[in-house]
């Protein structure tokens, strides 16, 4: 059976049971407490905790997904036959616990995951189970704080009707899952085995785990279940490891003939991890996210195959079904500039590294500092130079740099009260934050303007804004037109014209989203949110965005805009500057 049957038949199976299809989320995830959509119920977290109503968004207590997933845990991992870090997951998912009605679309429990689960297995894969395992809390070590949580005895009982008692086993905290991020519902689990392989994970959220790790019981209990793509379809294709199955044959075939078996594999993880962090608007950089296609991409780069792994693009474009919206063009783009880039600092990285007698955490680090090599890169690369060398000790170096480094931002810009969380404003006395604050108010404006004339694909990226400018870095693929730049500066001017309110609206952060307000992605915005919105009133506003302020009281304050520049800063990103004169 090929990948995309099996996706289609996942889908149908438990569309037939009462589930919603919910098409994947995008891999940057709108929850700050993480950093990439790690897996398919990070999308419906509220839904676990109550927040928000599955039946008035889905019109049924169950959904089912097939969800894009980037673990970055896995990454030292990538080479042998079942990790990757890009990963599709197959998940169905229950919002309100049991539900002895019977009616389609009732939310369901332990019970019906299992039966479902097996179903599947057998009857829709006509695949046999190895074992399943279950929670028990005697495989727990003293002192962990699952330790308390009790035997899962119920799934046990369930399965035994199903299964030979022989199959079934008990495992501590790797049934145990979540919470994603710092909080979050978590709870017991029970795995299908497969050739000795985790296939399914069966969730049952019973828990909400704060910060401190206290567990107190949910109101709404909740199924949540996960099966990676890749590894279903090796196992259903017979195959001995996920780089021989259809998802990832066009690639294979496609890598420098000769190439290292495990290099090969990284590789062709590696690219589709690329491709996609790409499409869903991550760009490269030193932060976050933009750290982490960075690094993947630098990974092929060392080994001298960046270039050649151009046509892969086009190949994986092809090869995922058209909702995945993957462009070749934009992918391929941001990869040449991010090889151009590279490619002058590589050799002399590469050279510095041989130098060296032994790696440790503080030399590693200079390494990436001064060349941009990556720890794997590094690790790699040195050999047995680098045997000493942990990620643990890199990542401590890693931190501490960054901790002095924003202690002396905080220094430049401190005592003034003025600098703003965001760190996007900089004023050092009264008369420039006032102008500031005009033209953060401007820059509120240039963003819905561009989006309107634009596109709703415009996203902001960054900004910068000082007494004499502001800078709004946003993605949009092309250089923009003279006219569009008139466009954008004349629908600033109007609504200037127009003399419009700024207000704001304190929400709770759910209800904040629902009202359609922009946010910039990785910022943490506290919950209750403050919603600035230009207009008479939040609903009829014409701008609405999550923001800290300080903002004028009426358009009419800013005076007239103007853009003074136009530029790229990168593959599908665009550099807009502009002043305000009173
Ligand atoms: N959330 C669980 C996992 O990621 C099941 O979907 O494994």
């Amino acid at each position: 059976m090929n990948s995309g049957n099996i996706r289609q038949k996942f889908l149908m199976f438990f569309k037939e049971r009462g589930h919603s299809i919910v098409p994947s989320s995008s891999l940057v995830p709108d929850d700050a407490s993480v950093l990439l959509t790690t897996a398919g119920m990070q999308q419906f977290k509220k839904y676990f905790t109550g927040e928000l109503d599955p039946v008035k968004d889905f019109k049924s207590k169950n959904t089912v997904s097939v969800q894009k997933c980037f673990r970055t845990s896995d990454i030292d991992e990538v080479g042998d036959e079942s990790h990757l870090t890009f990963f599709e997951m197959l998940g169905n998912f229950s919002f309100g616990g049991p539900d002895a009605s019977g009616k389609v679309g009732a939310s369901y429990w332990k019970k019906e995951a299992i039966q479902y689960g097996y179903e599947f297995f057998t009857k829709v894969m006509k695949l046999d189970i190895d074992y399943v395992t279950v929670f028990d809390p005697v495989k727990v070590l003293a002192g962990d704080w699952r330790k308390g949580v009790l035997f899962d005895e119920e799934s046990y009982a369930i399965w035994k009707k199903i299964l030979p008692e022989s199959k079934i086993r008990r495992a501590g905290v790797d049934n145990f899952w979540g919470p994603t991020g710092n909080e979050g519902p978590c709870g017991p689990t029970t795995e299908i085995y497969i050739s000795g392989l985790e296939i399914w994970n069966i969730v049952f959220n019973q828990f909400y785990c704060d910060a401190s790790k206290k567990l107190t019981p949910l109101k709404i209990q909740g199924v949540d279940t996960g099966m990676g793509l890749e590894r279903l379809a090796m196992v259903a294709q017979k195959k001995k490891n996920i780089f021989e199955t259809d998802l990832f044959e066009p690639i294979v075939a496609k890598l420098p003939a000769g190439i290292d078996e495990r290099i090969g594999r990284i590789f062709a993880d590696h690219i589709r991890g690329i491709a996609f962090l790409i499409s869903d608007g991550v760009r490269p950089s030193n932060k976050e996210t933009g750290y982490v296609l960075r690094r993947l991409m630098r990974r092929l780069m060392v080994y001298g195959v960046g270039w050649a792994m151009e046509p892969l693009f086009e190949v994986l474009a092809k090869h995922y079904p058209s909702e995945y919206k993957l462009s070749s063009r934009i992918i391929t783009d941001v990869y040449r500039m991010e090889c151009e880039k590279f490619s002058k600092t590589l050799s002399q990285g590469l050279r510095e590294l041989e130098r060296l007698e032994t790696v440790s955490a503080v030399s590693a680090f200079k390494l990436y500092e001064s060349f941009g090599l990556p720890y794997e890169i590094i690790k790699e690369r040195g050999g047995r130079k680098a045997d000493e060398l942990t990620r643990e000790a890199f990542d401590a170096e890693f931190k501490k740099h960054q901790e002095i480094s924003r202690a002396g931002q905080g220094k430049k810009f401190g005592g003034h009260g003025l600098l703003l969380d965001t760190g996007e404003l900089k004023a050092k006395d009264e008369a420039e934050l006032k102008k500031v604050t005009r033209l953060h108010t401007a820059t509120h404006m240039l963003q819905q303007a561009l989006r309107e004339v634009l596109g709703q694909d415009v996203k902001q990226m960054g900004s910068d804004i000082t007494a004499l400018r502001t800078r709004f870095d946003f993605t949009f693929p092309r250089k923009l037109t003279p006219e569009e730049i008139k466009k954008v500066e004349a629908l600033v001017n109007e609504k200037i014209k127009e003399n419009l309110p700024i207000q704001k609206a304190v929400l709770p952060k759910a209800e904040a989203e629902k009202t359609g307000a922009l946010y910039f992605f990785k910022e943490k915005y506290p919950d209750p949110v403050n919603v600035y919105f230009i207009g008479r009133d939040l609903n009829s506003a014409w701008s609405k965005e999550f923001c800290g302020g300080p903002h004028v009281t009426h358009t009419g304050e800013i005076g007239k805009f103007k853009i003074i520049k136009e530029e790229a800063v990168g593959a599908g990103i665009r550099r807009v500057r502009g002043i305000v004169i009173p």
